[in-house]
């Protein structure tokens, strides 16, 4: 389960700040650089309890929830994570009790080691007492321009995603994001949680599907800035293409997400925008209108 690329092909996000200083600083700013954090290093540690827990997942944008060894064998998900929207402690999602969920650190279906592996950067390791140690936390540069020690050192070529198809980038971010969905597989469009899948329900789209390529990730969305919280900025891209998209329905001077990108609440402390670009009924924004 571990990866297979040896730690020693990555550099850490450091050796890059030299020579790319506008994008290390873009990216200082974003949710991906503190994916994950020792709790007591995490951005907004005094608002924490105290003793949250040892690893804190989740940059704060929404939601932190505490992870932490517990002995040589099982790692405690903490029951009470800290929301954003209220300020304060609730249940974790899925979590029915306080108390928090036991996982054993070698289970076949790895539960824990993958929390570490999509909020990190390079392969994680284990140090003495069976500890997960990750190689950086935080999703940093390498994780999307994969390893780069060797163009660090001595300028060999790097991934740069620019190049890649729109497919192709949507398998990029979809290893943590969650990829489209294969052929004949089968989706609960009805569960709320499955809107944070933002790539298998942008691959649902019209827009994506008819656009020969030309709709990505990076229309909307600069991979070394912040996600933008302002609904209008969105309309831009949607212009793009739209010039002058046929209405019957009056706008009513709402921007154009907010009818077709809808707003999901799968629980009262968390919201997604629903990636599947469309047509939905009022009050029902899990799946669009079914169109001819
Ligand atoms: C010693 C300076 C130096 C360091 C250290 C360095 N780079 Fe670069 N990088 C360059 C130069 C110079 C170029 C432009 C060369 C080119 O475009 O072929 C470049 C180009 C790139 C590109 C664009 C490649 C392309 O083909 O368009 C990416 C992406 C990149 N670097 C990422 C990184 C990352 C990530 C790190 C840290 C792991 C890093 N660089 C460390 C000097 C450096
Ligand atoms: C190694 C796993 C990983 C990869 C690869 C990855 N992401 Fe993420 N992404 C995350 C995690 C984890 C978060 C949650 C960060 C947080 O807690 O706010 C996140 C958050 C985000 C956010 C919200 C960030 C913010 O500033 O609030 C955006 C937008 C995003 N990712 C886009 C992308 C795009 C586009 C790609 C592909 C180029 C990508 N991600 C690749 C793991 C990843
Ligand atoms: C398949 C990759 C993957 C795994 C496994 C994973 N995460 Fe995440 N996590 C993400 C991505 C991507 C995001 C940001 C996307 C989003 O929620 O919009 C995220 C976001 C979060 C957030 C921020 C709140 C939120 O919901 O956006 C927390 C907290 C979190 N994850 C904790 C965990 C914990 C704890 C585990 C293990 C039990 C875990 N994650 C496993 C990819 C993953
Ligand atoms: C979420 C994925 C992601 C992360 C994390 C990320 N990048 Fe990038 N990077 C991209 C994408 C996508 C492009 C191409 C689009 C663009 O240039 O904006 C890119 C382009 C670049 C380029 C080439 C710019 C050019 O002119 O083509 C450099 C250099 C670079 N990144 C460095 C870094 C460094 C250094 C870090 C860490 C501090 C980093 N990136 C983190 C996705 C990422
Ligand atoms: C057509 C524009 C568009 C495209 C393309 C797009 N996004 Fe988004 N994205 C948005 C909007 C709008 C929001 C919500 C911003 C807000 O909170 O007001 C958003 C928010 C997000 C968030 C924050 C959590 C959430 O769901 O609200 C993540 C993570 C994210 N996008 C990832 C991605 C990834 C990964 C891709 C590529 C598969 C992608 N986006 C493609 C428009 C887009
Ligand atoms: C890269 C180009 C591109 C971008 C950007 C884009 N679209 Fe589209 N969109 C398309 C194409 C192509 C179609 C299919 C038109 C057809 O079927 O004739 C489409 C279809 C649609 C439809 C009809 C959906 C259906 O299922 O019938 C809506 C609504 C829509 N787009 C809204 C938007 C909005 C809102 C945005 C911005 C958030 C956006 N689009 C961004 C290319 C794009
Ligand atoms: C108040 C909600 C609302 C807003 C705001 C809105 N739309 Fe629509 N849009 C709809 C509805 C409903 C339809 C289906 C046709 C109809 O009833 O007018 C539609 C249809 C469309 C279509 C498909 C038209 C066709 O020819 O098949 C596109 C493209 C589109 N909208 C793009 C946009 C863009 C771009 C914006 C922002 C400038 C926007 N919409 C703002 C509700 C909205």
């Amino acid at each position: 389960m571990l990866a297979r690329i040896a730690a020693g092909q990555y550099a850490g996000s450091e050796a890059c700040r030299n020579c790319h200083p506008a994008q290390f600083a873009g990216h200082r700013k974003t949710g991906h650089r503190e994916a994950l954090s020792r709790s007591w290093q995490h951005t907004l540690a005094a608002q924490f309890p105290k003793q949250p827990g040892e690893w804190a997942f989740g940059a704060g944008a929404q939601a932190v929830t505490f992870v932490s060894p517990l002995d040589e064998d099982h790692y405690l998900e903490h029951g009470l994570s800290w929301y954003a929207a209220s300020k304060s402690m609730a249940l974790t999602p899925g979590h029915r009790r306080p108390d928090g969920e036991r996982y054993r650190t070698f289970d076949p279906g790895a539960a824990i080691l993958r929390c570490f592996q999509c909020h990190s950067t390079g392969p994680p390791r284990l140090s003495g007492g069976f500890r997960i140690e990750p190689f950086e936390a935080g999703v940093q540069c390498e994780a999307c321009h994969g390893p780069g020690a060797a163009h660090a050192s001595s300028q060999k070529p790097i991934l740069n995603p620019k190049r890649l198809a729109a497919d192709a980038i949507n398998e990029l971010c979809g290893a943590c994001h969650r990829k489209p969905a294969a052929a004949g597989s089968d989706t609960d469009w009805s569960n709320p949680w499955n809107t944070r899948h933002q790539p298998l329900y942008l691959a649902e789209s019209s827009c994506f599907r008819k656009s020969a390529g030309k709709l990505s990730c990076f229309t909307c969305h600069s991979p070394h800035a912040p996600v933008s919280r302002e609904a209008a900025v969105y309309g831009g891209a949607c212009s793009g293409c739209h010039a002058r998209p046929r209405h019957r329905t009056a706008a009513g001077g709402r921007v154009c997400v907010s009818c077709h990108m809808p707003e999901v609440r799968p629980s009262p402390h968390l919201r997604f925008a629903n990636h599947w670009i469309g047509v939905y009924a009022d009050g029902k924004p899990l799946k669009p209108i079914a169109r001819p």
